[in-house]
């Protein structure tokens, strides 16, 4: 093997072990929560499960966290993301928004809907199994119906 090629290859083995030791931030609440979505809303259980299913990761209090979270760069982003997606949004947090934000939310996850914007492609692309499919879409869209036309 080349001289360069060899050190290249070394140097890039320290640099991922250095990065490994970047802190971790651990979205992980083990106790019951009172300001849950669930409290506010009554949520059928398709519909839980979908939410559970392709947004719960980045916008609830417990992240169900994949292997490759144990590895960084991978949970420095992931990370990154859940800071970000919980405060847009947080289903564990919901009833303590207001009811003019809650509504703002609501409509905002009906856009994202039509938008095709969200769970994010980056984490898509590993979690294929999020991909919101027609029905979830169409069982999202129809549950936030019933939502919107019960609120004055
Ligand atoms: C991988 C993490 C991740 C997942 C999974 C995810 N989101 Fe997001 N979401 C984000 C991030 C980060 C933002 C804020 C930045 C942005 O808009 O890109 C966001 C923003 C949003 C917003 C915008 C809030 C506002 O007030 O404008 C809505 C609505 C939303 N997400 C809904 C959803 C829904 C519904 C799902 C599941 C179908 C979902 N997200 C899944 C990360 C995620």
């Amino acid at each position: 093997m080349k001289r360069a090629l060899k050190i290249t290859l070394v140097v890039i083995g320290i640099l991922f072990l250095a990065v490994q030791l970047i802190p971790r931030d651990h979205n992980e609440s083990g106790s019951a929560q009172p300001n849950a979505l669930t409290k506010v809303f009554p949520i059928p259980a398709s519909v839980g499960a979908i939410l559970k299913k392709s947004c719960y990761d980045c916008h609830s209090n417990s992240t169900n966290y994949p292997w490759y979270a144990q590895i960084q760069p991978f949970r420095y982003m992931l990370d990154g993301h859940i800071k970000s997606g919980k405060a847009e949004l947080n289903f564990d947090e919901f009833g303590s928004y207001t009811a003019r934000k809650q509504r703002s939310k609501l409509r905002a996850i009906g856009e994202s809907l039509d938008e095709d914007s969200m769970p994010l492609s980056s984490y898509t692309l590993i979690h294929r199994n999020a991909i919101l499919s027609k029905e979830d879409k169409l069982t999202l869209a129809n549950w936030l119906k019933v939502i919107n036309d019960r609120q004055p």
